[in-house]
């Protein structure tokens, strides 16, 4: 999508976050929007707040782990502006479990259904009037953990690793295809969401005594805002840019993993 302007975006989890990061920098390029939330409330003021500001939003409450839901969002989408062009899977849940307890399979699906096959519904629902509109961009909310899975994260590395997957397997189908709708992957490390914030002055008024709060405050330091994070979108669309990343240390995380996978491998190569 070259143009944003007047054009349509589709935020899930857009009531809060960096779903809000995103449809802030969406308005700021002229685009309508489609907000879709679980959480009533929050969506209701998100938009309300936004129209008020004369910015062309809708919101839709969508539980994006149900497939009629997020049919329901695209039917929306389509019945109050008659378009769509970029659809962003963003909402996520996190739930922070170890392995070496048993493992709560169950709560695992749960994160797996809204972290990464909400993922698949959006494109099901959204991308074949893409293709045939022959213009179009998914962006899908992955995460640092993504790239290189922190310990304790539970289902959340996993399921963001398959988003990272499923998000380069999309690209290069649609590159086959020859088509200009194209996808993204946004891989975020900390971001000063409501959460975070909230977390920080917590922390900083206990004066950094409560167990974590070092490192919590560290990290916390190091976020960049929402709207930061809607920016690099907006040009990464503008760009066709697969990879949206927000801190170098990832990077450096992940160049020591595949180092490691490098290293590893070689020395055991010297058996063969
Ligand atoms: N905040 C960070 O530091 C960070 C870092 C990396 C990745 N992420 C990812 O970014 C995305 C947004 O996270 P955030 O930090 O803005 O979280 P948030 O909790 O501030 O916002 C998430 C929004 O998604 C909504 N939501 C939750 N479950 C939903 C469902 N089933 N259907 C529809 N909406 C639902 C929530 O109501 C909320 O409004 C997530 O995918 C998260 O994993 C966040």
């Amino acid at each position: 999508v070259d143009e944003l302007e007047g054009k349509v975006a589709v935020v899930t989890g857009g009531a809060a976050g960096i779903g809000r990061g995103l449809a802030e920098a969406f308005a700021e390029e002229g685009m309508r929007l489609v907000l879709a939330d679980i959480d009533e409330g929050a969506l209701h003021a998100t938009v309300s707040e936004m129209a008020a500001r004369a910015i062309p939003v809708v919101g839709v409450v969508t539980d994006v782990s149900d497939p009629d839901a997020v049919t329901r969002l695209r039917d929306a989408t389509y019945d109050s502006f008659g378009t769509a062009h970029v659809v962003c899977n963003n909402a996520g849940i996190g739930a922070p479990s170890p392995l070496t307890r048993p493992i709560d399979v169950d709560g695992w699906r749960r994160v797996f259904d809204v972290d990464f096959f909400a993922i698949l519904h959006g494109i099901n629902a959204f991308l074949p009037r893409l293709l045939e509109q022959g213009e179009g961009h998914i962006v899908n909310t992955s995460s640092r953990a993504g790239l290189v899975a922190p310990a304790h994260a539970g289902a959340y590395g996993p399921a963001k690793f398959a988003s990272v997957a499923v998000t380069e397997m999309l690209h290069a189908e649609l590159a086959e295809l020859a088509t200009p709708v194209a996808a993204s992957v946004l891989t975020p490390g900390a971001v000063l969401t409501d959460l975070v914030r909230a977390l920080q002055q917590r922390y900083e008024q206990s004066a950094g005594t409560e167990a974590g709060a070092g490192e919590f405050l560290a990290r916390a330091a190091q976020a960049v805002l929402p709207i930061e994070v809607g920016r690099l979108v907006v040009r990464a669309i503008r760009e066709r840019r697969l990879y949206i990343n927000t801190h170098g240390e990832t990077i450096d995380w992940l160049r020591e993993r595949t180092d490691r996978v490098g290293r590893d491998a070689a020395e055991l190569r010297t058996l063969l």
